[in-house]
């Protein structure tokens, strides 16, 4: 059975089960409110997504889904290349929210593994592992065990938490959350015959060490809250305190079936990679070419398996938004990328970037049912090949280092020398201590911390604020009876609009006072775009809104300590909510700017161009997006006139509210890589030439705009460009102070402003002329004076010459001595040159001259009070006594 054959016949078992397909969520882990799970950095789970249902915070459609969630997890990513561990995987599942519970879960199970129609496994193969109180999933195995003649004793084992919870060991450790007991579902892989009837849980426990059992499925039982305290805020890392652990509402299912692991049971393998998920993605490595004849099979092998996973990881990763950086899930997506990489180079032997053609495979193999990586394909090579491109330019250095000092360690390789190569050459600490490891060495990570905790206090001064802010200990918060739970956002249409306070949040130790009103035309900080300032005004009086943010739908407005208003007295009272209205027009321009912009560079440079950030604000806007390369003058021209042209036409801005994102995808919207959107959506469409999705506010028309500039293309991130552009009045200004400056220099050259160009270059021209004409006659100068001061003396069939100069540049001396000895093979040609209190004596002897340049200066500068000397046929010395210049010059005849 295929990979696809399972996945889709697991989904047409639980949908005959009364279950609704319900897509995978983000691997960025987005909840199906849309809020971003702070607690994990990927969806390792298909349950993952369904908290708030869990919870009963939020209600699903239908009580019964299943799910093929993808998933990363990346704790075992040592072990990964052995037969079962992977750090991508896809996770298939069925869910019931209040609805089934434990025996239906079980019999669901059963039915889907061992049914012929379905998979038809051997129940003599199946063993099952419980938690050690949950007497029910122990009478629920058994029973389904009789009915197939065995005894369920010999094949169900009670274990602890930590193996039969979930999350694991959540009974006694948390982390907080839904949680409750487990049953995991066990295949028999080794080659003797499955255990007899005399089977214990010792024996079982041997087995699964040995690994002959391999867990394929597992149940939850969701029925608690786990509640708890970090036992030191601090340090998160320590873990939680147990406070409590009171049912949740109602009891629920979570199961997760491993994809590639059950194919690998039904196919008989002993390895997920053997299962044909992986065949494309081979094939996509072979084709790399083949490592050669030295290298160890072994350790090829291994670099296949590595690869093979490593790339469905980063692929599906970018796919869903990460991107390549220093923390968080881009610096897990940048290890991957690199160890798989370093893995190419060293056992594969692969010279040039390779890891964005294996992507290929990757789409052969699961791109017709993960359409996103398809969908993304420019973004994924982009940003796949200029990661490995930024890595391999230190590479060498890098391994060469690495090599260096693995022949000098002795036993433990340095934690300093593990972040040197991490931060000068971008190994990845688990990559270093890989390569040690291979050589029998460990890395002192204590030392490699505390080096890493070093550079991060140098650069952490800019974020000091944000630490002061998160200390601020307490928050007072005051509401009006009945106030409620979000803020209804008016500012589309209007911005000033009547409204009541209905809270008032007070940080213990802040000046701030944040007001929230029960309606606002104040747009709150999001989608780039910056939040809006203005006024609260009374009958008599009036506030400052300094700025608007929001949380969880309530929109805050920070206000300074309200004037002649106790903050508390704040609370109920009616006002009028003021909009500073030209700010907000200048934002609208930048904020319709930058679809424009998007849309431009998309056709000038290709689909890969993704926004990667963006900041829009009443000055300027920001905007940067993935482009491996700087934009040339002519790409920016042309970027920069299409938005131009955009803003010349005066389309409609038109913005469409609450459309079914299928429809929005189908039109072709852009959407914010990695963004959890809901069902219905708000795409804001500029003609035929831009479709996005934003809930910011814009112009109505582009030619509100007036005038779109770019002022600056820079790089924001490695593959990651920023450009920064200006519109309306702040263009204007920026046109106006560039032509003043432009007639500002005319006027220095006394030109036209429009000959200014001409002006310099005849400027130029004139001073390089100038240049020219000084040398010459410095050099006429000297090469004149030769004639006139030199003072020529036949010794034998030598021609001595000899000449005084008096500050000159010594190139010139050169020359001259240069000059003599080529027109005449009999000169001898010797200067003595002055400048500021210090004598240079040169010497130069022709072809056919008998004498020795070294000696003969060494001579005469002793007169002058000096020494030196050199070759037979050029030397230098130098000399102190100005005074004993023409004596030494005199005395040269006598030397010869
Ligand atoms: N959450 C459980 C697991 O990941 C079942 O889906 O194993």
């Amino acid at each position: 059975m295929t990979v696809r054959e399972l996945r889709s016949k697991f989904l047409r078992f639980f949908e005959a089960k009364g279950h609704l397909h319900f897509p995978s969520a983000s691997l960025v882990p987005y909840d199906v409110t849309g809020r971003l799970d702070e607690s994990l950095l990927f969806t390792g789970a298909g349950m993952v997504q369904f908290k708030p249902y869990f919870r009963g915070i939020a209600q699903p459609d239908h009580k019964r889904l299943m799910t093929c969630q993808k998933c990363v997890r990346t704790g075992d990513i040592d072990i990964v290349g052995d037969d079962t561990h992977l750090t991508f995987f896809e996770m298939l599942g069925n869910f019931s929210f209040g609805d089934y519970f434990k025996t239906e879960a079980i019999a669901y199970s059963w039915e889907f593994l061992t049914s012929t129609e379905w998979l038809g496994l051997d129940p003599q193969r199946l063993s099952f592992t419980i938690y050690e109180e949950d007497d029910e999933a122990f009478a629920e195995w058994c029973k389904w065990f009789a009915t197939v003649g065995i005894d369920g004793s010999t094949r169900v084992f009670r274990l602890d938490d930590e193996t039969n919870y979930w999350p694991a060991g959540a009974f006694t450790k948390g982390p907080p959350g839904p949680c409750g007991p487990n049953s995991e579902m066990f295949y028999w892989v080794a080659d003797s015959p499955p255990p007899g009837p005399k089977y214990t849980r010792a024996d079982w426990i041997a087995d699964d060490a040995a690994v002959n059992w391999v867990e394929i499925w597992n149940d939850v039982f969701i029925q608690y809250e786990w509640q708890g305290e970090l036992k030191n805020p601090s340090r998160p890392a320590e873990g939680f305190q147990k406070t409590g652990m009171p049912e949740l509402p109602f009891r629920s299912i979570d199961t997760g079936m491993g994809l590639d692991r059950t194919a690998l049971v039904l196919g008989g393998y002993r390895s997920v990679y053997d299962t044909d998920v992986f065949l494309p993605i081979f094939e996509a490595i072979d084709a790399l070419g083949n490592p050669g004849p030295e290298t160890d099979p072994e350790e090829v092998a291994r670099a296949r398996r590595v690869i093979a996973d490593h790339i469905r990881t980063a692929v599906f990763c970018i796919s869903d938004g990460v991107l390549p950086a220093n923390n968080g899930r881009g610096y897990v997506l940048r290890r991957l990328i690199r160890r798989a990489v370093l893995k190419g180079v060293r056992a594969l032997q692969i010279k040039e970037p390779f890891f964005h053609l294996v992507y290929e495979g990757v789409v052969a193999s699961m791109g017709d049912y993960y359409t996103e990586l398809t969908e993304r394909r420019d973004v994924i090579v982009e940003t796949l090949r200029n990661e490995e491109a930024l890595f391999r330019r230190t590479l060498e250095n890098g391994l060469r280092l690495l090599n260096e000092q693995l022949q000098a360690a002795e036993g433990a390789f340095s934690g300093a020398s593990a972040f040197h190569l991490y931060d000068t050459f971008g190994f990845p600490l688990e990559v270093t201590q890989e390569i040690c490891r291979e050589s029998g060495i460990e890395i002192d990570v204590d030392e490699y911390d505390l080096a890493l905790g070093e550079a991060q206090a140098r650069s952490r001064s800019g974020q000091e604020r944000e630490a002061v802010y998160s200390a601020v200990g307490g928050v007072t918060e005051l509401a009006v009876d009945g106030a409620p739970d979000t803020t209804d956002f008016t500012g589309y249409a209007d911005t000033q609009h009547a409204a009541r306070i209905v809270k008032v949040r007070m940080p213990e130790g802040s000046t701030t006072t944040y007001v929230a009103l029960d309606n606002t035309p104040f747009y709150a900080e999001s989608g780039g775009q910056v939040g809006d300032t203005g006024d609260l005004c009374f009958a008599d009086a009036s506030i400052r809104v300094l700025n608007t943010t929001k949380n969880q739908g309530t929109f805050w407005h920070e206000v300074a300590s309200p004037d002649g208003h106790a903050a508390d007295s704040l609370l109920g009272q009616v006002i009028v909510a003021k909009v500073d209205a030209a700010r907000r027009a200048r934002i609208l321009r930048n904020h319709t700017a930058t679809h424009l912009l998007q849309a431009a560079l998309r056709r000038v440079l290709g689909t890969h161009v993704t926004q990667a950030g963006s900041h829009v604000s009443p000055s300027s806007l920001r905007f940067d997006f993935t482009h491996g390369r700087s934009l040339a003058r002519e790409e920016l021209e042309a970027v920069e006139r299409m938005v131009v042209d955009q803003i010349l036409a005066n389309s409609d801005v038109t913005i469409y509210v609450d459309i079914p994102i299928a429809e929005a995808k189908a039109r072709g919207a852009m959407a914010l890589f990695g963004e959890k959107y809901g069902n219905s959506v708000r795409m804001v469409e500029v003609a035929d030439f831009s479709r996005e999705l934003c809930g910011g506010t814009h112009v109505r028309t582009t030619g509100q705009i007036g005038l779109f500039k770019i002022v600056s293309e820079s790089s924001a991130a490695s593959g990651v460009r920023r450009i920064e552009a200006i519109t309306g009045e702040a263009a204007y200004e920026f046109v106006l102070e560039q032509s003043a400056r432009i007639s500002e220099a005319a006027a220095l050259l006394k030109a036209m402003p429009r000959e200014l160009v001409h002006a310099v270059e005849r400027q130029t021209e004139a001073l390089r002329d100038e240049r020219k004409k000084r040398e010459r006659a410095e050099a006429a100068m000297a090469k004149g004076s030769t004639t006139a001061n030199s003072t020529t003396t036949q010794v034998g069939t030598n021609i001595l010459v000899t000449q005084r100069f008096e500050d000159l540049d010594s190139k010139i001396v050169s020359e001259w001595v240069d000059d003599l000895v080529a027109r005449d093979p009999h000169a001898i040609a010797l200067a003595a040159l002055v400048v500021d209190g210090k004598i240079t004596f040169t010497c130069k002897v022709g072809g056919a001259a008998t004498a020795h340049a070294g000696n003969l200066v060494r001579e005469v500068a002793k007169i002058a009070g000096g020494g030196g000397g050199g070759r037979p046929e050029f030397a230098t010395a130098g000399g102190k006594d100005v005074s004993k210049v023409d004596e030494a010059l005199a005395a040269a005849p006598s030397f010869l």
